[in-house]
């Protein structure tokens, strides 16, 4: 056993030889950026060995890593195994991440799923020794009583309040008893699962009133920023791997819910129920199934119906009984979140022509023919969150999140006024429109030469040659090379293809189109003239924006207010077609087709 002391923090942890030393890290909860899952291929995991030997700086390590780093001690910390004492300094601050957690709600009828009656008990007397069960259930005649129910009371007179659950058949099921009168209050949680983060609200029940909300980056994030690589790790840890994931966001929905109650004063045994919008992947690893054939062909997930348990049933801590409403999925790639969004924004109910985008690392894309669903995800990659990208990072203090080319410099807009130490989603897809416009980068994704622009010319000094390759200068150390531009051309062209592909499957018109709504995280920060400028989104459409914000958690918003709201996402998930793009024909041409960037003229 060796000691590992973090310098930031001063603390120490011991640790067996053997493991990685991200691996190491990780295991204490210390969170490192590990996009590849430690393969070596990502260059992100960098941390500092202030003191301790651990070998030979390997030459994976020297693709990733400046000679000054090198010089500094800075190694890549999934390619370093060490068997020693060690001090180390993380080179990534945990920051204050930006979650969107409200959006636009449509109105709705409140139904309840849980209902509250008071029953009364009477004294027993010898001339009447009825039962206390027998009692309860004179007076809940239509409602099923579990035996458990009894446990944890002893017999005594007075008023106690029967929390019951409707199930979907209508049956009324016996939850929990609670002592006197607590018909005033019930309350419930909401909650939107991303791969990246995790939203969670308070609500009461009774008022449909959001009393406090929560969010936290999701803590699957120490096995793989994104789906494949959490997938990966199932696979490589066959018999810990789905457990693992499984206890790392159930933590953090406790942690959630723990916050908003405390907030509020409400106590976590007051809450009766849970709705979650997930996307498949993420409602496999919540309910601890395996998500495996999800990530290879021909990617059948092992459930897309709706789900209703209890909570306890995966360790969500809540009132005796409460239960866990999952939303539907419709395909692997097509989850709850996107069967929400398309809900709240009433596609199924639409009298006209509607396209719903939600742009993330997947760009799910639903076409609403008057009521008919149409769908297609297609893989954006993570260009559009600010991974993949030589000096990305995801929204948070210090990104650069907009950027303008001008005839004086560049300007940059950074998140909380800090120095810039990077480039989130918004800020690259801001750079490459400004690129594109300013003719620095052509249509077709490559720099300018430099031999075609004159030294006079104002964005002659804005771009730098790295050997042969050109790049964009933003900062003095913040560049973005020809493989960032490449990059988002990638996400660009999966997107604007899914988008064609889609009204072509439908025999519509990019001019039939009446309205285009963008939801999700990252598509509420990607405004029109990002989307437009970079040809993510055809220039047509861009007076039919509108920005719904996270649509998922308002679906699993209505869905605990209302049971017909739930039969009714299960109907549209149900007749919601799905699409595959790469089984369409032509699909390849037109993708090439779509990676080009709009004229400038
Ligand atoms: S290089 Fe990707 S995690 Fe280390």
């Amino acid at each position: 056993m060796y000691k590992l002391r973090i310098v930031q923090s001063g603390k120490e942890y011991d640790y067996e030889p053997g493991a990685s030393l991200l691996e190491i890290l990780l295991a204490q909860n210390i969170f490192i950026d590990n996009p590849c899952n430690g393969k070596g291929v990502c260059g992100k995991c960098k941390v500092r060995i202030v003191s301790g030997e651990v070998g030979e700086v390997s030459s994976t390590e020297l693709r990733f890593l400046k000679p000054e780093e090198v010089k500094s001690g800075v190694r890549l910390s999934c390619m370093v195994h060490p068997q020693c004492d060690l001090e180390v300094e993380l080179m990534q601050k945990e920051r204050k991440h930006e979650v969107l957690s409200k959006g636009y709600v449509p109105k709705f009828e409140k139904d309840l799923d849980i209902v509250k009656q008071v029953v009364n008990i009477h004294k027993p007397l010898l001339t009447d020794q009825t039962p206390f069960e027998d009692q309860i259930k004179e007076q809940l005649s239509d409602v099923e009583f579990p035996f458990s129910v009894l446990r944890g009371f002893c017999f005594k007179e007075g008023s106690y309040t029967a929390v019951i659950h409707r199930e979907k058949d209508g049956k009324k099921v016996l939850m929990d008893l609670e002592e006197g009168d607590t018909t005033d209050s019930m309350y419930g949680i909401a909650i939107d699962i991303g791969t990246t983060t995790v939203v969670t609200a308070l609500i009461d029940m009774l008022t449909g009133k959001e009393l406090a909300d929560s969010s936290m980056i999701n803590a699957q994030k120490h096995f793989g920023l994104d789906v494949l690589t959490r997938i990966t790790y199932e696979m490589e840890h066959p018999k810990e791997g789905v457990q693992a994931l499984k206890e790392a966001i159930v933590a953090s929905i406790n942690e959630m819910i723990a916050d908003v109650c405390g907030q509020t004063g409400v106590k976590k045994e007051q809450i009766y129920e849970v709705c979650v919008g997930a996307n498949c992947t993420m409602m496999h690893m919540l309910l601890g199934v395996d998500a495996l054939s999800i990530g290879k062909s021909p990617y059948a997930p092992m459930f897309v119906k709706a789900k209703d348990i209890e909570t306890e049933e995966i360790g969500i801590h809540a009132s005796r009984g409460a239960r866990l409403y999952c939303l539907p999925s419709v395909s692997s790639y097509i989850g709850a979140d996107i069967v929400a969004g398309a809900y709240v924004c009433e596609l199924h109910k639409a009298d006209e022509n509607v396209l719903f985008i939600d742009i993330g690392t997947n760009g799910e894309i639903v076409f609403s023919d008057h009521g008919r669903l149409l769908s297609c995800s297609c893989a954006a990659g993570p260009a559009l969150e600010g991974m993949n990208i030589s000096s990305g990072m995801r929204a948070a203090e210090g990104a650069i999140e907009d950027v303008e080319i001008k005839e004086d410099g560049v300007k940059l807009k950074i998140i909380g006024n800090a120095d810039p130490i990077g480039v989130c989603g918004s800020g690259i897809l801001a750079v490459v429109k400004e690129l594109v416009r300013t003719g620095l980068v052509r249509k077709d994704g490559a720099f300018i030469k430099l031999k075609n622009l004159e030294e006079t010319d104002y964005r002659y000094p804005m771009i730098e040659m790295d050997g042969i390759k050109r790049q964009f200068k933003m900062t003095e150390d913040l560049k973005i090379t020809q493989g960032d531009v490449r990059q988002v051309q990638l996400a660009k062209g999966a997107i604007l293809s899914g988008f064609y592909a889609l009204l072509k499957k439908a025999g519509k018109e990019m001019s039939e189109l009446d309205k285009v709504m963008i939801a999700g995280q990252f598509g509420a920060h990607l405004p029109a003239d990002s989307l437009i400028g970079t040809g993510i989104l055809p220039a047509e459409v861009k007076d039919k924006l509108v920005y719904v914000g996270n649509s998922s958690k308002t679906g699993a918003y209505m869905a605990l207010l209302s049971g017909q709201v739930k039969r009714e996402m299960e109907e549209l998930a149900h007749h919601m077609d799905y699409m595959e793009l790469g089984a369409t024909e032509g699909y390849e041409r037109l993708f090439a087709d779509c990676l080009m960037f709009p004229e400038v003229h």
